[in-house]
């Protein structure tokens, strides 16, 4: 970063340049991942540091927004300031910079990395006692106060729970970012490590052996270049619906929501390079991604086309046209509410109407491509969020309107436990993306 002003207090401008910016991007309903790495990208005169301070603040700010708001009567610096504070495990220059230009003291606020809610609310009440009124503080510092206020009217809430606590215990793991999750081809796990050196160490899962939490934030380019193939970054709650499909070798499979092809590589890799696997999506652009990945790993039998599974048939198959898959995945669009303690922008981009709208879509969905299963083939469904309509309800209004189909029980991917054939990955459960997956099984043979 430039000469002339100070370091800090040029990192402080920009940031509240970035954080404002984003603000509007939010507005427009553009996720901030992207529209911030397009940005950051540009300013080339950034180094690493500076990039990595300027996005971690960004995603602070919307994580803590719903409690930092009132700060920004003081100037936005001192609401983004806070909302960094809250998450880091370490002071920054231009953190205390942003504070001072609101005439707040620089060191008013400890880092919170770490702590738990009600002492990061108590910090924050404290940082702000004397220069807002008090009476802002037992309202806004509610753990509801960070999402939005339907929230607790939507979630599913696990048979047993009790609403309330089901809730909080949400509220909470949103407001913790989870490790990176990686697939990790078998056999290769040590040669990754090895590669990734002691400061950015893999914890393997004590079940589902391909997937390892990554620590530290290092740059995966150099591994990539050297185990070109061999590792994708996957969320821990992706490769559980890897998985639930659990096909085997020989099989056929449509992933009819395939997105830049994360499980249909999932699919084909569990199939052992003997299987095939048509990836499509309504995005023709994402799907080159999942071209590139598989030619990478050197995955054969990926098949690509351009569809919306809501209206179009897959293409017919000559050996035995419609009705042919052994197993269709719907990794369905939805309200995405599984990750948002990655992405706490997406809290503040859904509307209520919203979840109703995505269930509707899943729903249209399933009924459609079942068709494409084969008599006693499998049909997985998968949303990464967390809402009752999306969930049960939306298997449940499948099942009411195809014949045919019934949950399959097959074991909790996680833990091994037995399930009805429906199954949540919850974002305490690794730490990882919030999932709801349901295995159902065609009729006949
Ligand atoms: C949850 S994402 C899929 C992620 C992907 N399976 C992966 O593992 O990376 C949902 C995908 O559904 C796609 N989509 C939305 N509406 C669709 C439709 N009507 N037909 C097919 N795909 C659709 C979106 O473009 C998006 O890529």
């Amino acid at each position: 970063m430039g000469k002339g002003k100070g370091i800090a207090e040029r990192q402080a401008e920009l940031a509240a340049e970035l954080v404002a910016r984003m603000e509007r991007e939010v507005k427009q309903g553009n996720p901030v991942d992207t529209a911030l790495s397009q940005l950051l990208r540009r300013r080339r005169e950034l180094g690493g540091r500076d990039r990595r301070f300027l996005s971690e603040l960004v995603f602070s700010h919307f994580r803590w927004k719903g409690w930092t708001a009132p700060l920004a009567l003081l100037g936005p610096e001192a609401a983004a300031a806070a909302a960094y504070l809250l998450d880091a495990a370490a002071p920054h220059p231009a953190a205390r910079a942003m504070l001072e230009l609101c005439r707040l003291p620089g060191d008013g606020l400890a880092p919170q990395g770490g702590r738990t809610l009600a002492e990061r609310g108590q910090a924050l009440v404290d940082l702000w006692r004397g220069r807002l009124p008090d009476n802002l503080a037992p309202a806004l510092l509610e753990p509801r106060a960070l999402c939005p206020a339907w929230l607790g009217d939507e979630l599913w809430v696990p048979p047993g729970a009790e609403p309330g606590a089901h809730l909080a215990h949400c509220l909470e793991a949103f407001q913790l970012r989870p490790p990176t999750w990686l697939a990790v081809r078998p056999g290769f796990l040590d040669a990754l490590a090895a590669q990734l050196g002691p400061r950015a160490p893999l914890t393997p899962h004590p079940r589902l052996t391909r997937a390892a939490a990554l620590g530290g934030n290092p740059d995966l380019d150099p591994a990539r270049r050297k185990l070109p193939g061999f590792f994708q970054v996957q969320d821990l709650a992706s490769q559980a619906v890897c998985e639930v499909c659990a096909p085997r070798a020989g099989e056929r499979w449509w992933d009819a929501c395939a997105g830049a092809g994360g499980k249909a590589l999932g699919l084909l890799e569990r199939m052992r390079g003997h299987g095939q696997v048509l990836a499509s999506d309504v995005r023709r652009g994402v799907l080159e991604s999942a071209r590139r990945r598989a030619e990478e790993a050197g995955l054969e039998g990926l098949e690509l086309a351009a569809l919306d599974a809501s209206r179009d048939d897959p293409p017919r198959d000559e050996r035995d046209g419609l009705g042919g898959y052994d197993g269709v995945l719907v990794d369905a669009p939805c309200s995405g509410l599984g990750t948002w303690a990655r992405n706490p922008d997406a809290r503040w981009r859904l509307a209520r109407a919203d979840v109703a709208a995505r269930a509707d879509l899943q729903v249209r969905i399933l009924e459609r491509v079942a068709a494409a299963v084969r008599p006693g083939g499998v049909l997985v469904y998968s949303v990464c969020t967390l809402t009752r309509a999306e969930g049960p309800e939306a298997v449940r209004r499948f099942l009411a309107r195809v014949a045919g189909f019934s949950p399959e029980p097959c074991p909790h991917p996680l833990d091994g436990e037995p399930t009805d054939g429906t199954a949540w990955v919850w974002p305490w459960d690794g730490p990882a993306n919030g999932m709801f997956m349901a295995r159902l099984r065609r009729a006949g043979r």
